[in-house]
């Protein structure tokens, strides 16, 4: 159970408590931050509100671990990650469960969410070992004008004290996936969660704990965005942030400083549905990607562009597979669960009052019960509505009809946002066609947007993010090259 066993450590009285210098503390603040449970609508949780000063003495001790920890063998770094992966996995049940009360996650995919993250820090270790372990060798006659007397050697070095800030719906595996890189890299790492799956955030943070990491090398401080949000991002002892959210990131990339910036933003991906397509494959992929975790992930599909001469049947495809989804507790298991907030919530439902005054088909009564909005499906939304455009973050999906591929297109491409689309069809030649001439960083030919596997590259253009993620590029990104030349007094050429 969350907050006792060997998770004890981490609560005192009804207080969850910070970690930093490799031990649980209570804030000097004396405050806290409550978490609501968007089932109930109840303080679920409390955690630490963390002053500026305790800020300041993370990153001092992060800065100071960081020495050490980059002159730690490989070997010993994945060694560690292995450990706290099986722990992860070990205590899936706790963390599983604090997903489903702070978060609302069904009850089986909290689990899957843990488990997928032990095996995102095994692999991180593991690809960590091969990708850091090799450099580069040059030599200086490839370029004009150069005899062979220079030899380059090139390695990747870590950058620092890395500050990680994940978003509420993966409170856990969007942690790892930027706790993971940062550590067999060499780095140092603070964690700032999002409050909404704080207490998650916490317990996993717990083992890497008991996995035995340095002191310091690890801290996870909570707290209001409004005390210690900027001054996290705008620390001079960061050197590297790695957000996941939402139009925060973009306030974020603006008052960081000269400092490399990984950021995923959200999306309005496109699912693009071509007259030969196999429609009752389309459905099964729009109910996946438009209504699991009640459509609160940044790779959902968020609007349907269908080719009006299917559209009907489509429709009542999706109308059907959509009646059976249940509608209900997190715990119960249920397909659709609360949103996270209550402000989520009225934001979704002004987006539906807006479609519904212009004139969107509803194929479902529009439903609300605080959190819980029942899955809907908006027919016939044009251009005009704002559905078209933002991201609902809940279990509410438009339908614009489209006349051509190019039209899909020109929505697609018209987006802020460019994280990830997909194409349906069974010719592979017009797929390819038209995934080129999508502005998003994946297009999934087939299949409904997703992330994973956690070793795809993943990345968003335009305001969907900067840089690229996936296991491999997170440990790029969180490394600089560093060169050594050796320079020869006459050249040196190696004989056959
Ligand atoms: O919303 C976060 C984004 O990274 C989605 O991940 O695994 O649901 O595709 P996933």
């Amino acid at each position: 159970m969350a907050g006792t066993g060997v998770f004890a450590d981490v609560l005192e009285g009804d207080v969850y408590k910070y970690y930093a210098d490799g031990e649980w503390k209570k804030s000097s603040s004396g405050k806290s931050v409550a978490i609501i449970n968007p089932m109930t609508r109840k303080t679920q949780y409390k955690v630490q509100a963390c002053t500026q000063e305790e800020v300041n003495k993370v990153m001092e001790s992060a800065k100071t671990a960081q020495k050490s920890w980059a002159k730690t063998p490989l070997w010993k770094r994945a060694e560690l990650l292995h450990k706290a992966a099986a722990i992860l996995k070990e205590h899936k049940a706790p963390i599983a469960e604090c997903l489903v009360k702070e978060i609302a996650k069904p009850a089986k995919d909290a689990v899957t969410e843990v488990v997928r993250s032990g095996d995102l820090v095994s692999y991180t270790a593991e690809e960590g070992v091969r990708i850091l372990g090799e450099g580069k060798f040059l030599v200086s006659d490839s370029f004009p004008g150069n005899q062979r007397t220079k030899y380059c050697l090139t390695s990747k070095i870590p950058l620092g004290v890395i500050l990680a800030i994940p978003p509420f719906n993966y409170p856990v595996n969007l942690a790892v996936s930027k706790i993971a890189p940062a550590l067999i890299a060499g780095n140092s790492l603070v964690l700032k969660p999002p409050t909404q799956g704080a207490v998650s955030a916490l317990h996993m943070v717990h083992c890497f704990h008991l996995a035995g990491f340095p002191k310091g090398l690890i801290s996870c401080v909570t707290g209001k965005g409004s005390e210690i949000g900027d001054f996290l991002t705008m620390h001079p002892g960061v050197n590297c942030i790695s957000f996941t959210g939402g139009d925060t990131g973009i306030a974020i990339s603006k008052k960081a400083g000269m400092i490399p910036l990984q950021m995923e933003l959200g999306g309005k991906d496109a699912c693009i549905v071509l007259e030969d397509a196999d429609l009752d494959l389309v459905a099964a992929n729009i109910i996946k990607g438009g209504f699991s975790y009640s459509g609160q992930r940044c790779t959902a599909v968020k609007v349907v562009l269908v080719m009006e001469s299917v559209a009907d049947l489509l429709v009542e495809k999706v109308k059907a597979k959509v009646a059976k989804l249940t509608v209900g507790a997190p715990e119960d298991d249920c397909d659709i669960t609360p949103v996270v907030s209550e402000s989520s919530a009225n934001f979704i439902e002004g987006l539906v009052k807006d479609a519904k005054e212009k004139g969107a088909t509803f194929c479902q009564e529009y439903k609300r019960d605080g959190n819980l909005i029942w899955p809907l499906l908006l027919d016939n939304v044009r251009p005009d509505m704002r559905i078209a455009w933002e991201e609902p973050f809940g279990p509410v999906l438009p339908v614009i009809r489209i006349n051509s591929a190019e039209e899909g297109i020109h929505h697609c491409n018209a987006s802020n946002f460019g994280l990830q689309g997909c194409v349906f069809t069974k010719d592979v030649n017009k797929a390819i066609l038209i995934s080129d001439a999508m502005e998003t960083g994946t297009v999934q030919i087939n299949s409904a947007p997703a992330r994973g596997p956690d070793h795809f590259p993943f990345q968003g253009l335009k305001d969907s993010g900067i840089g690229s993620q996936g296991v491999t590029n997170s440990i790029n990104m969180m490394t600089k090259i560093k060169t050594t030349v050796i320079n020869l007094p006459t050249p040196s050429y190696t004989m056959g």
